[in-house]
């Protein structure tokens, strides 16, 4: 689930698009963090921590409860499917150099002189991109504190608990890979993205009280595949372009992990329309009208207050993950589920299919000018890259 929704990118829209982080950070409910002193109440590590957030458990309606119950036949044959088992899954270890082979050495020299030459920008994004893998153990805990995934035991045989379970063990695949590549290239200050993620993990995340409802956040959750399908995707095009050809294969690998993971969260989405369609476009609306909040938001590395900022405007300007394509994928999934044609709506219900269907297109009157707004942004020094600036 690896992805940078552009804040910089859409900094200057109205309430269309996104909040501004900090304008979305005071959204947030309150403060808990077992990173704060008890005794000075201040943060022992990150400034971001004190913004983390509480995720809480959303309660509700039996309802509503009834209707997941109602489509655990339907997720055993339609989603679990979607897993692929471990026997047939790649491993990190497939595309990296044998440490137990004699041609070790001679395979890391290879990489070595492979991403010499590969610009710094593109790898700020893809650490980026590696550390918000790196913090996966987040997602699954929010995503496990909502009524319907929650796994009480934590080996439940509910279809919703054993699909988180399954794609969490092939979402951790992706950040190992990363982060082992990114090693052996010598390119990194692999302590300070370690530092970064210990950061990011200890700090939490906040996908918005919006996407606290297991409905919510199924549709959250199918933007964010989407999102980091297109993203990988595009790193994988770069590396090409770079002449290496193993790390775009590395990338386009992940990319179609994510596309995998997208058509589950997308496909749950649709039955979530076809059996509550009131409901489920009402959580589109009010997800869309705040924003998609990104998962790795509270990103920090011990100095930089603005890194994930700064990283995602390096990706909007490289063209990993641009306002254009956050438009795409907004009018991709309304016609993925056919919004347009939702009826049977109340009245709340038709205002807000009204507000999804005509927000891609207000996007697009203010896309071109948060590119050009991304190109122009300054320089920042990166401490993932020993400071040089991008
Ligand atoms: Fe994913
Ligand atoms: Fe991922």
């Amino acid at each position: 689930m690896a992805m940078m929704l552009n804040y910089l990118a859409f900094q200057s829209l109205p309430s269309v698009a996104l909040l501004p982080t900090r304008a979305q950070r005071s959204l947030k409910l309150s403060v808990t963090s077992s990173l704060y002193s008890s005794s000075k109440g201040k943060p022992l590590s990150s400034g971001r921590a004190k913004e983390a957030n509480i995720n809480v458990v959303h309660r509700m309606s039996p309802e509503k409860v009834e209707i997941f119950k109602s489509m655990e036949d339907w997720a055993r044959s339609n989603i679990l499917t979607l897993l692929k088992p471990v026997e047939k899954s790649w491993q990190p270890q497939d595309f990296l150099p044998n440490p137990a082979s004699d041609g070790f050495i001679e395979q890391v020299n290879e990489l070595r002189e492979r991403t010499k030459d590969i610009p710094d920008d593109y790898f700020v994004v893809l650490v980026g991109d590696m550390i918000t893998e790196e913090a996966l153990p987040t997602y699954q805990a929010l995503i496990n504190s909502t009524e319907t995934f929650y796994d009480e035991t934590g080996s439940d045989n509910t279809p919703w608990a054993t699909w988180t379970r399954g794609w969490s063990a092939e979402e951790n695949r992706h950040g190992d890979l990363l982060n082992k590549y990114l090693y052996l290239s010598g390119r990194v200050d692999m302590k300070q993205i370690e530092k970064t993620t210990q950061y990011l993990i200890g700090s939490g995340t906040d996908f918005g009280p919006r996407a606290s409802t297991p409905c919510a956040l199924t549709i959250y959750t199918s933007f964010q595949e989407r999102a980091t399908f297109v993203s990988h995707g595009n790193t994988a095009k770069l590396a090409m372009k770079y002449g290496d050809e193993k790390l775009a294969q590395i990338c386009g690998t992940i990319a179609a992990d994510e596309k995998r993971h997208e058509t589950a969260y997308t496909k749950i989405t649709g039955k979530l329309f076809e059996l509550d369609p009131n409901e489920t476009i009402m959580a589109f609306a009010k997800i869309m009208r705040s924003k998609i909040s990104m998962p790795a938001h509270l990103m920090y590395d011990g100095h930089d207050e603005n890194l994930f900022d700064h990283f995602a405007n390096v990706a909007s300007r490289i063209g990993v993950y641009t306002a254009r394509d956050y438009g795409e994928i907004l009018e991709h999934l309304v016609g993925l589920w056919n919004v347009e044609k939702l009826t049977g709506l109340s009245g709340e219900g038709r205002e807000a299919q009204d507000y999804v269907c005509g927000l891609a297109q207000r996007l697009k009157k203010v896309e071109e000018r948060a590119l050009t707004r991304a190109m122009k942004e300054p320089t920042v020094s990166f401490r993932w890259i020993y400071g040089r600036e991008v």
